[in-house]
């Protein structure tokens, strides 16, 4: 995951500290922190250009990995002094989910469902003037602007109802992905959040397939966060573009301590890419892997199956769903 230098990143960032002050004056900003690399790095940078005239909003879908959602709390609304509203729509979302198998219908809830309970949020907030969005130059580019081809529409938080009217304020959208991470740096943003592997908006929905239950839900997240951590031990964090655990939506017989078992498989899944449009599988050593598999099935209640996924994208994507 290495990044070349490409811009100064204190220079972008003195110089859009005075551009946002002077586009901003002494109106409030609203923005949707979801404590990935691109919210992350315009949070901190509106931190440092109006202070407490940003509103950052985080929802947790209930679908984040561990420790996510304490992690902004912490980092933003402890450590930076942000002024942070923490809406727990888990209940909410799982409520609504429940049952759905369809894949495109869960995207859907889960999109939809998050501007319901964003606008919720900027309804009671009063006299919003500016919408923040975490656009890179990518973004723009895929989505057929500035004369591109286009590869696929890019919603970040569109979609609210056109009664909430807001300017725009997108610091970040002439920067590529590794620019940004080099402005969240000089921002003095943790390394693991500058440097959090690709997630998608769905979270771990995607990762649980089939109708989502908060049995399986628990046992991925729990898994993930195994793998997460041996993964840092390794200094595969460093290299490895994206990893992660998946819970398929089916139980396998196994013993324990001389009695049958019946419980779920755990997936794992170690991919490289350049721009996700293709993948091969990372070669991961084999006792790292055994120790993973060892700490899963002795912390992860309900699993007694671990496998590894060596597909390459195509066929597979990266995601499960
Ligand atoms: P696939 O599964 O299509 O994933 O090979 C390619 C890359 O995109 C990420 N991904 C998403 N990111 N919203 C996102 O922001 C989504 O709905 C979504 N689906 C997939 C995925 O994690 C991988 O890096």
């Amino acid at each position: 995951m290495g990044y070349k230098a490409m811009i100064d990143a204190n220079k972008f960032v003195e110089e859009q500290v005075a551009a946002l002050q002077k586009q901003i004056g002494d109106n409030k900003v609203l923005l949707a922190l979801s404590g990935g690399v691109d919210s992350s790095v315009v949070a901190a940078l509106l931190i440092k250009a109006i202070g407490d005239k940003l509103y950052c909003v985080h929802v947790n879908h209930g679908l984040m990995r561990k420790g996510e959602s304490e992690d902004v709390i912490r980092v933003f609304g402890e450590e930076m002094g942000a002024n942070l509203t923490y809406v727990d729509a888990t209940d909410r979302f799982l409520d609504k989910l429940a049952g759905v198998d369809d894949p495109e219908e869960k995207r859907k809830i889960i999109g939809g469902e998050f501007i319901r309970v964003f606008e919720e949020e900027a309804r009671k907030l009063d006299g919003i003037a500016f919408l923040a969005q975490g656009t890179i130059y990518p973004d723009i580019a895929e989505s057929g602007d500035d004369g591109h081809k286009m590869v696929k529409s890019h919603h970040n938080v569109g979609g609210l109802p056109a009664d909430l009217k807001f300017e725009l304020v997108e610091p970040l959208k002439t920067l590529y992905k590794d620019e940004v991470r080099q402005v969240g740096l000089a921002l003095g943003l943790p390394r693991s959040m500058v440097f959090r592997q690709p997630f998608p908006g769905p979270g771990l929905g995607v990762r649980c397939p089939g109708a989502i239950t908060r049995d399986r839900l628990n046992c991925l997240r729990e898994a993930d966060a195994i793998l997460r951590e041996e993964f840092a031990r390794e200094h595969l964090d460093e290299t490895v573009w994206q990893y992660f655990a998946v819970v398929p939506p089916f139980k396998s017989t196994g013993i324990r301590d001389g009695g049958r078992t019946f419980e779920y498989p755990v997936i794992l899944r170690a991919i490289n890419s350049t721009d996700a449009l293709t993948a091969t599988p990372e070669q991961i050593k084999w006792d790292v892997l055994c120790r993973i598999r060892d700490r899963i099935l002795a912390e992860v209640p309900g699993v007694n199956r671990v496998l590894w996924d060596i597909t390459e994208k195509p066929p597979a994507t990266i995601e499960y769903e």
